[in-house]
């Protein structure tokens, strides 16, 4: 099964907190009197980029992705601007510019076409294969771990990765299920064994049972704690002396990473005591903004 993205009005992917990302980009002092170059390291279907490039005549960005999906996207999202985008698709834990730049924004986590699309193997309500793979040439996909880790170690990933009390008992369901079908047929099937580790009465609650080990599968097979702790280490040296750099995450561990970093490097000051929250209202109409949490730095001056 292939997503055809020939129509791109089928990247459903809704930005969040963008008011938020312009105003963070507008600390930097030089934005708006001179040609500034800006890193979107989570292009996703381009929708920041989309309104900075509307806002800033003379700004040129280059984005980062490593999902094709979400490059093929973005290219025709901002056809219009495509004299000042240039897409690459690299791992913004890789990444190395030729230049300094003004900022670096990076909205960290899955879009929501990735979810969406069963194929990907990142939802539980639609049937897929294993694979959770952001990047399709990563080698280790979800169905990989459920098969080779030890239900020690998958129950310790679930629990660091997902905060998932159960997480003994679903590693034990999962690892048994398993045993007895020889293979899962798909997300479905998985989810279906997790849900079955909760009482009946948590299993038909708003958020599915099985959210939160899906949601640590999918940070394990794109190991993306580890890129987030390199982007944060290089990504300062990227910036021009009083660059931006903005992140919104999605979780905690993500955030307390950003947090330590923005608090402890001495290349930056730290913009945000606490972070920004989406608007009451930016929630109520997408409910994925509700955990988003912005942080901002600045890269320090230079001293003579
Ligand atoms: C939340 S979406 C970004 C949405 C985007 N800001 C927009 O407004 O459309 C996150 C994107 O980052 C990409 N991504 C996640 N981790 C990445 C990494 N380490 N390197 C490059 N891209 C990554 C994902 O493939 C996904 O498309």
């Amino acid at each position: 099964m292939q997503t055809d993205l020939s129509n791109s009005s089928l990247f459903n992917h809704k930005s969040v907190m963008t008011d938020e990302i312009l105003f963070s980009i507008d600390q930097y002092p030089l934005i708006s009197n001179s040609k500034v170059i800006g890193i979107d390291a989570t292009l996703g279907g381009g929708g920041h980029s989309y309104e900075l490039l509307k806002k800033y005549p003379d700004l040129k960005i280059i984005g980062l992705d490593h999902d094709p999906l979400a490059r093929k996207s973005a290219l025709n999202k901002l056809e219009e601007f495509k004299s000042r985008i240039e897409i690459s698709p690299s791992n913004f834990a890789n990444f190395k510019p030729k230049e300094k730049v003004s900022f670096v924004i990076a909205d960290l986590g899955v879009n929501s076409n990735q979810i969406d699309s069963p194929e990907r193997g990142f939802s539980f309500q639609k049937d897929g294969p294993l694979d959770m793979r952001m990047n399709p040439s990563l080698e280790i996909t979800a169905e990989n771990l459920i098969e080779n880790l030890s239900e020690k170690d998958l129950a310790d990933l679930i629990f660091k990765y997902g905060d998932e009390r159960l997480s003994r008992k679903i590693s034990w369901k999962i690892k048994k299920d398993l045993k007895e079908k020889g293979k899962y047929s798909g997300t479905k099937g998985l989810a279906y064994s997790i849900a079955g580790c909760f009482p009946p009465k948590q299993r038909y609650r708003k958020i599915h049972p099985a959210t939160r080990t899906f949601q640590a599968l999918r940070i394990a097979v794109n190991k993306e704690i580890e890129s987030l702790e390199r982007f944060l280490e290089i990504a300062p040296d990227w910036l021009l002396p009083e660059g931006i750099i903005s992140i919104i995450s999605f979780h905690s561990i993500e955030d307390r990473l950003v947090k330590n970093s923005f608090k402890g490097d001495e290349r930056l000051k730290n913009l945000t005591k606490k972070p920004i929250k989406p608007k009451e209202k930016e929630v109520k109409n997408n409910k994925r903004s509700r955990s988003a949490k912005l942080r901002i730095a600045q890269l320090n001056k230079l001293k003579f």
